[in-house]
């Protein structure tokens, strides 16, 4: 039988110390509810002395959330601990989470204590967190670079004191995993009363190797493990809980624990805190990178159509992304290309396909990759040279924060030159409202996304958008310089694909 891990979350707390990370009072709830329907045991929802505006956020959070537990933090001293607990107090399960440094450099450069007033202090902190709740639970900050024996000896003090979880913090991102593993199996034989209590790590990531480090820490009896969504946190952030979580999922045939965690809720979660904070997921980040599911080489595309466990682990579903992509570019092969072209809902003759295929090649050496939108263009204007119903000849904006947004718009529709002007809250509104005046089509906008494809304020910008008319959804795609160009070009590009599926596929 596999053993439970608990998932303590702190992208609220020690997430947002991330440079820039600041999110206000409705973020951080949103954030929270999130958290518990991806079913986090325990959600700490920041450090309620540090200011009114986290004090607040907590109180907020304790109120919300009804099934994990909700975490304060607080310095080991009785002010920090009474706020902190006025603030979560109207939770359903309430934490109290308190803690002090038990390193030599942190104890002399920091504190100022001896060893015996940190041991004094420690337990007088976990006593007075315990008058008010059962859930206690005691950090040893900088853990890893403490002396073992003073290490052992402040836990066993929070132990007796009533704390019900010890946490062991690689505060720095020093340890190595099998160093760590090592001081993790140590203090469980030297700590008494360790047996009682759950044992916790919380790893940063200074090194890389905060999600390797909390393993190996599992694997020598850590029973809960701190982390945060997309490994944010204070300078290189935390153990990233999507890894660590998908880590006991794949390989449990060598480690016999899971979490509560629902994976499928992995990736909309890690968006959110990305959207949030503003801090962008890398694309090779692991489980929830734009790559993470991507195969580019030919060979592995080849393989993945034939059988995904030929080169992936997991399926990007699991995780709730919703297909594996293969990113077309000039390794790509025919199988590849095919899948591709069906996907975007043409069916060619072999005569067709091989003068798209060809195209494709030609335009795949010049450039890096290959977007559904240039696909489009082969397929539809070269191949099946059917014209296209829509073209944006002009199009001109006014907008700022003291003018309604206003856009005129010039376009080609069936060889006719037709123009109109329209408004809306902001300048690519009103230019959908005036694309949608002048063509007089009824698609819904169900998604709208600008992504930077070169770096700098002049930037090329690829708008993609999703519409939906008559249960058919298609998406469209623009690139330009200027973001509402762009945007006008994708709006544009997506009606006339809904075009024509209405005249070629009778769809
Ligand atoms: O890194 C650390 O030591 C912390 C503690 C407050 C647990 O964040
Ligand atoms: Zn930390």
């Amino acid at each position: 039988m596999a053993e439970l891990i608990k998932i303590f979350d702190t992208t609220l707390r020690d997430g947002e110390q991330s440079p820039g990370a600041t999110m206000n009072v409705t973020e951080k709830v949103r954030i929270a509810e999130q958290l518990e329907k991806l079913n986090v045991d325990i959600i700490e929802a920041g450090f309620p002395i540090s200011s009114e505006g986290d004090f607040g956020a907590v109180k907020e959070i304790a109120k919300k959330i009804k099934r994990s537990r909700v975490a304060g933090l607080a310095r080991a001293n009785p002010q920090d601990i009474d706020r902190a607990w006025e603030a979560i107090k109207g939770a359903r399960h309430p934490m109290l989470h308190t803690f002090i440094s038990t390193s030599d450099i942190h104890l002399k450069y920091q504190l100022k204590k001896s060893k015996e007033e940190v041991i004094k202090i420690a337990a007088r902190s976990v006593a007075r967190a315990k008058r008010y709740t059962p859930n206690v639970e005691f950090s040893a900050m900088d853990a890893t670079r403490s002396d073992i024996d003073f290490l052992s000896a402040v836990c066993e003090a929070a132990i007796q004191a009533g704390a019900i979880t010890i946490n062991i913090p690689d505060t720095v991102g020093y340890a190595i995993p099998s160093e760590f593993g090592e001081l993790i199996r140590t203090l469980r034989q030297k700590v008494k009363g360790i047996e009682k209590v759950t044992m916790s790590v919380h790893c940063h990531n200074d090194l890389g190797l905060a999600v390797a480090n909390s393993i190996a820490a599992i694997q020598n009896g850590a029973r809960q493990v701190e982390c945060t969504i997309n490994g944010i946190g204070e300078r290189a952030g935390n153990t990233s809980l999507e890894e660590i979580v998908m880590a006991l999922r794949t390989r449990k045939d060598l480690l016999r624990f899971e979490s509560r965690i629902i994976p499928k809720h992995l990736f909309a979660t890690s968006r959110l805190i990305s959207k949030i904070t503003g801090m962008v997921v890398q694309p090779n980040k692991a489980i929830v990178g734009a790559n993470a599911f991507a195969h580019q080489s030919g060979i592995h595309q080849d393989g993945i159509l034939k059988e995904k466990l030929t080169y992936e682990i997991m399926t990007p579903e699991s995780v709730g992304i919703l297909k594996t992509s293969l990113v077309l570019g000039k390794l790509s092969g025919r199988h590849a290309f095919r899948d591709r072209i069906k996907d975007l809902g043409y069916r060619l003759s072999e005569k067709d396909f091989q003068q798209a295929f060809d195209r494709f090649k030609q335009i795949a050496d010049k450039k890096r990759e290959i977007f559904d939108e240039d696909i489009e263009s082969i397929v539809v204007e070269e191949v099946l040279r059917v014209p296209r119903r829509y073209k944006l000849i002009y199009l001109n904006v006014v907008a700022g924060n003291v003018t309604v947004p206003t856009a005129t718009v010039q376009m080609e529709v069936d060889g006719k030159l037709l123009q109109e002007a329209g408004f809306g809250d902001g300048p690519v509104d009103a230019t959908f409202k005036t694309i949608t005046k002048i063509t007089r089509t009824k698609a819904k906008l169900l998604q709208f996304a600008i992504n930077a494809i070169t770096s700098g304020t002049e930037a090329q910008g690829e708008v993609t958008v999703r519409l939906e008319e008559k249960g058919q959804t298609v998406i469209g795609q623009g690139a330009d310089t200027d973001v509402i160009v762009a945007s006008a070009k994708a709006y544009i590009n997506a009606l006339n694909k809904i075009e024509f599926k209405k005249q070629k596929l009778g769809v």
